[in-house]
C-alpha cells in the first residue's frame, strides 16, 4: 500500500485554504492507504518568534485535524520537532543538494524581489538561513519516511518538485545499497483549488486575507461580508467565474447548490450580498460540528497530547529504520 504524508506549518489557525488544498485530500486519502500528517513546528520557526504562540499554535493545528475527521489510530499524527532523524537526514540531504537549486526556490526568489522593489542593495537582506534550507528540511520531512504521495495545494508542487530532485540526486549517488521512493504530490483538481483570500489573492496567513477555519460564527459572517467583489448593480447578471465568493462557494458547496447559484448569478438578479448570505450558509454548516470538537480539544487537559505522544512513538519506528538504511549506504555506520 502506498504511504500518504503531509505537513502544515504552526504559523497560526489553519484557514479554509488548508483545509481544501491538504485536509481535505488527506483525510479523504487516509481511508485506504497508509498515513502520516504531521505539524511543521520548525519549519515555522522562521516565522513564529514567540514560544507561548509557537506552543498554542501546535495545539491549534493538532486539534484541528481531529476536528475534521483524523483517526488518531489510523494515522500516525506528530510533531516534526518530535522526529530527531528529520534534522540528521537534512543535513545528509543538503550534501547531495545544489546551492543553485535552492537560489531557484520561490519563496527566497520572492524574498529578493522584494529587496529589489524596495530599493535595497543586499538582496539577500531580511532572509534567514531557515528560509534558504526551507526545501531541504521539507524533503527530509517526506524522505525520512519513504512517503510515495503528498497530498498539498498547488502551491507546494516546487517543494515536492524539489523533494523528488534531492532524493534523485541521492539515489543516483548511493542507489546500490539503498534508494528512496520518489516522491509525488496530489493536488486538488480544478480552478479555484488554489483558494482566494478575502482579497481575491491566494489565502494566506502572510497577506493577512485568510479566514481562520474555526472563528466563531459571528467573525466568520464578518469575514464572508469582507470578500471583495466587483460593482456589478444586485440586477445585473453576473460572471461566476471571476467573482471571489463564487469561487469559495464552488470548493465547498456540493455539485448541485453550485450549479443552482452559478445559475441565478448568470440570470442577473442576485445580489453579491445574497451570494455571501449562501456561502455563509455552506460554510458555518460545514464547520459548526467540526468547531465544537475543536473547541473541546484545545482546552487544557484534553487528549491532545497523549495523541500527539503515541503518534511520534509510531512515526519514529519508521525514521529510525530509514536512517539505519541511509547511514549504511553512506558510510556513517
Ligand atoms: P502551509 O502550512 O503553508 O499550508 C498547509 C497546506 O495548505 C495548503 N494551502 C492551500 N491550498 C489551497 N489554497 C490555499 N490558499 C492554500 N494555502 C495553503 C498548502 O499547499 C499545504 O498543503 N511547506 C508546507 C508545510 C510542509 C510540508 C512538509 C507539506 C512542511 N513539510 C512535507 C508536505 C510535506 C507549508 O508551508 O504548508
Amino acid at each position: 500500500t502506498k504511504t500518504y504524508l503531509t505537513g502544515i506549518q504552526t504559523s497560526g489557525q489553519p484557514h479554509l485554504g488548508n483545509y481544501i488544498g491538504a485536509i481535505n485530500p488527506a483525510l479523504a486519502a487516509a481511508q485506504s492507504a497508509d498515513s502520516l500528517y504531521f505539524l511543521a513546528d520548525y519549519h515555522s520557526l522562521n516565522s513564529v518568534k514567540d514560544p507561548a504562540v509557537l506552543r498554542e499554535n501546535v495545539r491549534s493545528v493538532a486539534a484541528t485535524w481531529l476536528a475534521c475527521g483524523l483517526d488518531p489510530e489510523r494515522t500516525c499524527l506528530y510533531r516534526q520537532s518530535s522526529i530527531p532523524e528529520v534534522f540528521e537526514l537534512t543535513l545528509i540531504l543538503a550534501s547531495v543538494t545544489s546551492k543553485g537549486l535552492m537560489n531557484r526556490a520561490h519563496a527566497y526568489k520572492a524574498a529578493r524581489d522584494r529587496n529589489t522593489a524596495a530599493g535595497v542593495a543586499d538582496l539577500d537582506s531580511g532572509v534567514n538561513m531557515g528560509l534558504f534550507n526551507y526545501p531541504i528540511l521539507m524533503a527530509a520531512d517526506i524522505l525520512v519516511m519513504e512517503t510515495d504521495l503528498v497530498p498539498v495545494g498547488r502551491d507546494q508542487a516546487q517543494h515536492i518538485e524539489y523533494a523528488a530532485d534531492i532524493a534523485g540526486a541521492f539515489n543516483h549517488l548511493y542507489g546500490g545499497s539503498y534508494a528512496f521512493p520518489i516522491p509525488k504530490g496530489v493536488y486538488p483538481e480544478g480552478e479555484g483549488s488554489i483558494l482566494p483570500g478575502i482579497d481575491g489573492r491566494k489565502m494566506s496567513k502572510s497577506y493577512d486575507n485568510h479566514i481562520p477555519l474555526f472563528v466563531p460564527e459571528k467573525q466568520l459572517r464578518k469575514l464572508v461580508r469582507r470578500i471583495t467583489t466587483d460593482s456589478t448593480p444586485v440586477e445585473a447578471p453576473k460572471d461566476p467565474d471571476t467573482s471571489v465568493p463564487f469561487q469559495l462557494l464552488a470548493q465547498f458547496a456540493d455539485a448541485e447548490r453550485t450549479a443552482d447559484v452559478r445559475k441565478r448569478l448568470e440570470a442577473g438578479g442576485m445580489g453579491w450580498g445574497t451570494l455571501k448570505d449562501e456561502l455563509f450558509d455552506v460554510l458555518t454548516t460545514l464547520i459548526a460540528p467540526m468547531r465544537d470538537r475543536y473547541d473541546a480539544l484545545m482546552a487544557p487537559g484534553s487528549e491532545l497530547d497523549a495523541i500527539l505522544d503515541s503518534g511520534a512513538e509510531r512515526a519514529r519506528e519508521r525514521s529510525r529504520a530509514t536512517l539505519a538504511k541511509v547511514r549504511a549506504a553512506i558510510g556513517i555506520d
